[in-house]
């Protein structure tokens, strides 16, 4: 049976990722923080903004492919940085470097994945992303931007949404701990599911590669939320920001603005891009919905706007697109893909995104992804 009839949406590759993922990776993977209040208030955002679908519009030819930051995209759709992707599946950081290349779509690694930029670089295509997790040493600083430009990263991502970790309830009762170590119960977890343990078996226990070339040794026995990422990092303030602005040559995107009241000073500070985010609802359970907050952003400022949270298919890319974001990135979807059926899964999401893109389009009639924007309907909360 062909991939296609098995797995039509995310939604039913999130299930099967669930069953041969071990239930901490699992936890990993798919938890908010608290008790998943943002994660629920991103779906049901989403899911308030309708469409009028059109009629006797005669064949109508769709095209994906979006401009962004002077580049063309196929589709209007990117990978959101993800630390230990490795976690997932083994080679994942470079298993999805080349299939977002091959869809014609941006990657982002993050500073907190398991691998380095220099091992990502032979599969990464010319959209590559750096995400930067700040490190309190500016020469360490420095020189992760120098390595991930070397190795091909010509955007930069400076995450802005964690100004302290946050505490993954979920996460933390499964037993996980940074890095991952071989507790009784995690050995139990990792039985029930043996896909994932023989990948694992050949690869071994994935590490913060990047990070563990400038943190100190003494990592062992930290908890799943204090890895030694975080001892690493600071909590930025705006000079950080300026500083690595004056730093990085190449576009800079800030992730994680919700505010529209942040966006002045994001400008002042040479910003080329605005990414509204709630982290995928992960690090704060009284946050508003991303998408919720989206119209405010695009009215209060010019610059291209990325957007994630909470997206799972074609419709959700287009509600953003309406909403006024430029290019719409997914985290959690590329690794339940991943998760589902090892490599060959983000291949597959990338297909079914465009085709659920292109059957979407085909409803309203647009040529264009740009023509969503005068499509909601005005009933609907979200209306402009
Ligand atoms: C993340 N996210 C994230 N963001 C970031 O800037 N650096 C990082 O290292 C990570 N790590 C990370 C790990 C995991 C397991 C998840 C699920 C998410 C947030 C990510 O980039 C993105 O904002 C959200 O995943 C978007 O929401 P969806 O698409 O997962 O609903």
């Amino acid at each position: 049976m062909s991939l296609d009839v098995k797995y039509p949406s995310m939604l039913e590759l999130r299930q099967r990722a669930r069953r041969r993922l071990p239930h901490f990776v699992w936890e990993y993977l798919d938890s908010g923080t608290g008790q998943d209040r943002v994660l629920a208030r991103n779906r049901a955002a989403l899911d308030a903004i309708e469409f009028m679908p059109s009629i006797l519009v005669g064949e109508v030819e769709a095209d994906t492919s979006v401009e962004f930051l002077g580049v063309r995209h196929d589709m209007p759709v990117g990978v959101a940085p993800v630390g230990m992707s490795g976690l997932i599946w083994p080679d994942a950081e470079r298993i999805l470097a080349r299939e977002a290349a091959r869809a014609g779509i941006p990657y982002t690694l993050s500073t907190v994945a398991s691998q380095t930029p220099e091992d990502v670089q032979s599969a990464l295509g010319p959209h590559g992303w750096f995400q930067l997790y700040t490190p309190r040493d500016p020469e360490v600083r420095r020189d992760m931007l120098r390595r991930a430009k070397a190795a091909g990263f010509g955007t930069l991502v400076f995450t802005a949404d964690l100004p302290v970790a946050s505490r993954r309830e979920r996460q933390i009762k499964s037993g996980l701990t940074q890095p991952p170590r071989i507790t009784p119960r995690i050995l139990a977890q990792v039985a029930m599911r043996p896909a994932w343990a023989l990948a694992m078996a050949q690869s071994g226990m994935p590490r913060m590669r990047l990070i563990d070339d400038y943190a100190p040794k003494r990592t062992l026995g930290l908890t799943s939320n204090d890895h030694a990422g975080y001892h690493l990092r600071t909590s930025p303030d705006w000079d950080y920001l300026r500083a690595t602005r004056d730093e990085w040559e190449g576009p800079l995107i800030v992730k994680g603005v919700l505010n529209e009241a942040d966006l002045s000073g994001l400008e002042a500070a040479g910003v080329d891009a605005i990414w509204v985010s709630n982290h995928g609802g992960r690090q704060f359970d009284g946050a508003p919905s991303a998408i919720a907050m989206l119209p405010r952003i695009r009215a209060a400022t010019t610059l291209p706007l990325v957007f994630d949270s909470g997206v799972e298919g074609g419709l959700d890319i287009l509600r953003a697109v309406a909403l006024g974001a430029d290019m719409v990135m997914l985290g959690r979807g590329w690794h339940y893909a991943l998760g589902a059926l090892g490599p060959v899964g983000p291949r597959h999401l990338a297909q079914v995104l465009r085709a659920d893109l292109l059957s979407c389009m085909g409803q309203m009639g647009l040529t264009h992804v740009a023509q969503v924007r005068g499509r909601m309907i005005d009933h609907a909360p979200f209306a402009l």
